[in-house]
């Protein structure tokens, strides 16, 4: 069906439904108004001639009550006609407009479910009911244009990823085939270490699927806010000691509970801690700081005196496969997906994660605020 025929289909409907709803309308009311007329208007016109001391068969009385009767019938039947009129304009005006309103969504509908998510319908201005039918199909075709534009980008950097350790490998193999690399220790190393990063890659795209999609199931309990920094701190001790970097701690007293899964905060603290000692040099320190925020949240900062990140850098780092320094950060191991798992495990507490630096030198700053329990 083409979209003119479907539009036509659609007008042809909702106009013969309220045309049917009119004529019921207009047909009970003429009943009703005939025979009520018909049954009570000349009896009460009757007993007013005769408590009005006329003869019963009076001619005048008879003249009389003909010209009530005719007078009766031609007003009912210019009311009638009056009210079929008007009602058929109503009709053709309300099918006319909501006809083209609804017509206007069902082909947008048509276009999103054809791929095209910029489809967007305008508000008809017919009563709240439309409007909010137009503000809904717009935020769904919204939704739907995002997640297609992040799947996109997903499956361009995912194929990015899978690139050069692929490549690495099948080049590898080919030298080994020819017999110009022999497969000794050395061999054998690069070729583990490339399909380590390939399962790397696998688990931590899985992991932040999981996180983004919502699909996770936290067993939430009301924890003190030093507890998660002091068991975040010990779990990097040896790390740190390695790294030669000191990590300490600055609790605010009185902070309220909040109320998260353990498991994953460390998560969330073990990826901030593990980026802050990969990107400090020794001798820098690490600080684990909880505060409580003006706005009654609680703000817990992983703050280390490292490299920093520049500011054009520093909105992007939170994103997925997002690498300040492509070559040396791919090769410390990471695929850049540690901060967008750890932000999408905030967000499902309810909380943020917020990155700031005063530049290259000046160290950074992680901050997640949650919700006190
Ligand atoms: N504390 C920090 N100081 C300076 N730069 C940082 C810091 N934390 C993160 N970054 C920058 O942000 C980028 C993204 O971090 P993210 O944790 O998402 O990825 P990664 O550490 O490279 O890899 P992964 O965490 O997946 O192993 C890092 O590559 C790094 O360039
Ligand atoms: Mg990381």
């Amino acid at each position: 069906m083409t979209g003119d025929a479907r539009r036509g289909a659609a007008a042809w409907g909702l106009g013969a439904l309220l045309v049917g709803a009119l004529v019921v309308v207009l047909a009970t009311a003429a009943v009703t108004a005939w025979l009520v007329a018909a049954a009570v208007g000349p009896g009460l016109f009757h007993e007013h001639m005769t408590s009005a001391g006329m003869a019963d068969h009076d001619a005048a009385v008879v003249h009389a009550e003909q010209a009530f009767q005719d007078a009766g019938t031609v007003s009912l039947a210019l009311a009638l006609g009056a009210a079929a009129l008007v009602s058929a304009v109503v009709g053709v005006v309300l099918n006319r407009r909501i006809g083209r309103s609804l017509a206007t969504v069902s082909t947008a509908a048509a276009r999103v479910g054809a791929g095209a998510y910029d489809s967007r319908v305008p508000e008809p201005g017919l009563g709240t009911e439309f409007d909010d039918l137009a503000r809904s199909f717009n935020a769904m075709a919204a939704r739907l244009h995002e997640s297609d534009r992040l799947r996109a980008r997903l499956l361009a950097d995912v194929a990015h990823e899978v690139r050069t350790p692929v490549a690495t490998i099948a080049g590898y193999l080919e030298a080994i085939e020819d017999g110009v690399q022999p497969l000794d220790e050395d061999t054998l190393a690069v070729l583990r270490e490339q399909s380590a990063r390939l399962t790397r890659l696998a688990d931590d795209l899985a992991a932040v699927t999981r996180a983004e999609s919502g699909d996770l199931t936290l067993h939430r309990e009301p924890v003190a806010p030093a507890d998660l920094l002091h068991a975040a701190a010990g779990a990097v001790r040896e790390r740190a000691a390695v790294a030669d970097v000191e990590v300490g701690l600055d609790v605010t007293d009185g902070l309220p509970p909040v109320a998260v899964d353990r498991t994953r905060l460390a998560q969330v603290f073990d990826n901030l801690l593990d980026n802050a000692l990969r990107h400090t040099p020794p001798g820098g320190r690490v600080v684990l700081a909880a505060t409580h925020e003006p706005d009654g949240q609680v703000a817990l900062r992983v703050a280390d005196t490292g490299e920093g990140i520049a500011p054009e850098h520093l909105p992007h780092v939170l994103e997925r496969f997002y690498r300040v320094d492509t070559a040396r950060d791919r090769g410390h191991g990471g695929s850049g997906i540690g901060l967008a798992i750890s932000r999408a495990l905030v967000q499902a507490h309810g909380g943020t994660l917020t990155a700031a630096s005063d530049g290259p030198g000046a160290g950074a700053t992680f901050t997640v605020t949650l919700p006190p329990a």
